[in-house]
């Protein structure tokens, strides 16, 4: 039987100014725009193995992708899908084809779909880790798929290396299958613009990254629900009219490498994105005990200078916390010795999704 595989990689990404609403629920196109950081280690290997002559259909493997040429990872966790994913991923590779079909041919380099898929998958960090895997997970897919569906593929490359405009087309059909995937695509800082995603101009040098896991049970409100709840909260319009100040604010301080003025800004986002949480009708909190006990230890050292940790929260309970590189292990050792209870993962600043091979 003749095949042939695709390996793609993508990292996670955590956002400073907040993906929360969508303007178009069906397409994942955001009520307002978002900035994010690309990590590096924290990531998903997806491996499409195209069997050329058999009908077409897709079936996800319960194998890890190929790891011998997998250099990067310690460890691999394989994810065990629920039907509902399973249906969730199959649709996007049904939505991949069809989307995929324009950007190759615009950029002659062939579209070929025919064939059986298999798909083995992996992510660097266990579930339940308070990663959200969806934004890595949808981005390798998407990747690993549209090169699987080209014909040239050294052209792929090429244009993917060099073309800032087909990555964004190829994150576009990302966003499809999970809105935060799309910034997957850049780093190290990227921003997010209803159907545009691309890298922002900075001053910043290389970043730690740490996320202090207080929580490890499954979330009871999926990300995809907060995003329908927050329009409930009565400070849901207020966020969005004072969104481009905000947005403006970050840039500038980024562009000046302004640490001190970023750590306040993201400081400030995740509580407001968190407080619409709060006030929704139904509210509902992702917070825990361990999480205000954290929160509590790290305020008075946020916004202060240009050595102060960047704090910022996703929809869920853990912490995570960005530091310059050069102050990575004297601020790890201060995290360990005030909460050796909790795991702590940890991670570098990336430049995003590629192919492997
Ligand atoms: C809180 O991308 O997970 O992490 O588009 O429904 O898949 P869907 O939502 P998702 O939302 C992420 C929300 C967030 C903030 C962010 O990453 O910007």
């Amino acid at each position: 039987m003749s095949y042939e595989t695709s390996l793609a990689y993508a990292p996670s990404n955590i956002a400073f100014i907040k993906y929360m609403g969508k303007a178009d629920q069906a397409n994942n196109i955001p009520s307002n725009p978002s900035l994010s950081f690309t990590l590096n280690d924290l990531c998903s290997y997806v491996e499409v193995r195209k069997v050329k002559n058999m009908k077409t259909g897709v079936s996800f493997v319960k194998e890890l992708p190929n790891i011998n040429v997998i250099n990067n990872a310690a460890q691999l966790y394989r994810p065990q899908l629920s039907n509902v994913e399973i249906k969730r991923f199959t649709h996007h590779i049904d939505k991949v084809k069809e989307k995929s079909l324009d950007v190759l041919e615009s950029f002659h380099l062939g579209h070929e779909s025919e064939g059986f898929l298999e798909i083995r998958s992996a992510n660097t960090f266990p579930l339940g880790a308070g990663i959200a895997s969806s934004a890595s997970s949808f981005a390798a897919l998407t990747l690993s798929l549209v090169y699987t569906f080209c014909s040239n593929k050294e052209k792929f490359l090429k244009v993917y290396e060099n073309d800032l405009n087909f990555r964004n087309l190829i994150a576009q059909i990302s966003r499809l299958g999970s809105g935060s995937s799309c910034r997957s695509f850049f780093g190290p800082w990227v921003k997010w613009v209803g159907e545009d995603v691309f890298p922002v101009k900075h001053d910043f040098p290389n970043l730690a990254h740490f996320v202090l896991l207080v929580n490890k049970d499954p979330k009871k409100v999926s990300s995809s629900q907060a995003h329908q709840l927050v329009k409930t909260s009565p400070f849901y319009q207020t966020r969005l009219l004072n969104m481009p100040e905000k947005l403006k604010q970050i840039e500038d301080y980024l562009k000046a490498g302004d640490i001190k003025n970023v750590s306040a800004v993201a400081w400030a986002e995740f509580m407001e994105m968190h407080s619409l949480f709060h006030t929704s009708n139904q509210s509902f909190s992702y917070w825990k005990p361990e999480t205000l006990e954290v929160l509590s230890w790290i305020h008075p050292s946020v916004g202060v200078d240009q050595s102060s940790p960047i704090v910022t929260m996703d929809a869920g309970a853990n912490i995570h916390f960005f530091i310059r590189n050069e102050m990575k292990e004297l601020f790890k050792e201060k995290l360990q010795r005030q909460f050796n209870r909790f795991e702590i993962l940890e991670d570098s600043t990336g430049l995003g999704a590629k192919i492997i091979c």
